[in-house]
C-alpha cells in the first residue's frame, strides 16, 4: 500500500463544511488535495490557502476554492507533510523548498495535522539536512555564519541552478552531526541577518496521521488515538 497516500487521504476525514483550511506541500499532502477535490466535487464547501505555488496548481486542478490571508486571518486546520518528526512532534520541514510559506499556514491555524510516512518518524532530528531560507544577497556571508554554528551548509541547486523559492530567495541545506537542541537552534539561526526561516517547526504540530503499510496510526500528544476524527 502506499503509505503516503493513507496518510494525505486520511488527513481529508479532518476536514468539515465550512473550514478555511491550509495546505502543505509534497508528495504526502498531494493526497490530501486529491482527496478533497472529490470532495468538494461531491458538495463539501471549503476554502484553502495553499503553502506553493505548486499546491496552488494542483489544488485548481483539484477544484479547490482558494483564498488568502487577505480576507482571512487565521484557519480552521492546517495539513501538512515533514521531512522528519521527533517524538515530541518538532519537525524539520523544507524539503520541498515551501518552508517559509509552509510555517505561515502552520502557524496562523487552530489546528495542525502532519502526515508522513514510517520513515519521517526519527528519535531525534538532524539526519535530514536542515532547510533555512537565505536571501540571495550576501548569501555567501550568510554561509559562512551558517557555518560557524556547526554545520556544512550547501547551496541547494536544481539541476546546475540555484534553487530559487516561491519567495525569490535561496535553500541553504545545513548538514549539522546532530540537532539535540532544536529550540536554540532555530533561534540562533533565525537572527541571522541573511536568514528568513528555518526549517525547524518546533511545537506546533497537534496530531500526526502516520501512513504504514498495514494502515494508519493517529498520534496526539498524548499517545495513539483511536482514530476518529473530532
Ligand atoms: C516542502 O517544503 C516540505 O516541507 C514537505 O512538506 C516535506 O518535504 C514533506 O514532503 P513529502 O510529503 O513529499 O515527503
Amino acid at each position: 500500500m502506499n503509505e503516503k497516500k493513507l496518510a494525505g487521504e486520511k488527513a481529508a476525514e479532518y476536514i468539515q463544511n465550512g473550514m478555511t483550511i491550509g495546505l502543505g506541500s509534497g508528495s504526502t499532502v498531494y493526497w490530501t488535495i486529491q482527496k478533497l477535490g472529490e470532495l468538494v466535487s461531491q458538495g463539501l464547501q471549503i476554502k484553502a490557502i495553499p503553502s506553493s505555488m505548486e499546491t496552488e496548481r494542483l489544488a485548481k486542478v483539484a477544484g479547490i476554492p482558494l483564498t488568502s490571508f487577505f480576507e482571512v486571518n487565521e484557519l480552521d486546520l492546517s495539513i501538512d507533510g515533514a521531512d522528519e518528526v521527533d517524538p515530541t512532534f518538532n519537525l524539520i520541514k523544507g524539503g520541498g523548498g515551501a518552508l517559509v510559506r509552509e510555517k505561515f499556514i502552520d502557524s496562523f491555524t487552530r489546528k495542525f495535522i502532519i502526515v508522513v510516512d514510517e520513515s519521517k518518524l526519527v528519535t531525534e532530528l538532524g539526519s535530514f539536512p536542515l532547510p533555512v531560507e537565505v536571501i540571495p544577497f550576501g548569501w555567501e556571508v550568510t554561509n559562512k555564519t551558517l557555518a560557524e554554528l556547526g554545520c556544512i551548509p550547501v547551496l541547494r541547486k536544481e539541476n546546475d541552478d540555484i534553487f530559487i523559492s516561491d519567495n525569490g530567495n535561496y535553500i541553504v541545506d545545513c548538514h549539522f552531526p546532530t540537532i539535540d537542541d532544536p529550540i536554540s537552534l532555530h533561534t540562533n539561526i533565525k537572527q541571522l541577518v541573511g536568514v528568513v526561516e528555518t526549517g525547524l517547526f518546533i511545537d506546533m504540530a497537534d496530531m500526526m496521521i502516520v501512513g504504514k503499510k498495514d494502515g494508519v496510526e493517529i498520534v496526539t500528544k498524548k499517545g495513539i488515538d483511536e482514530g476518529k476524527p473530532k
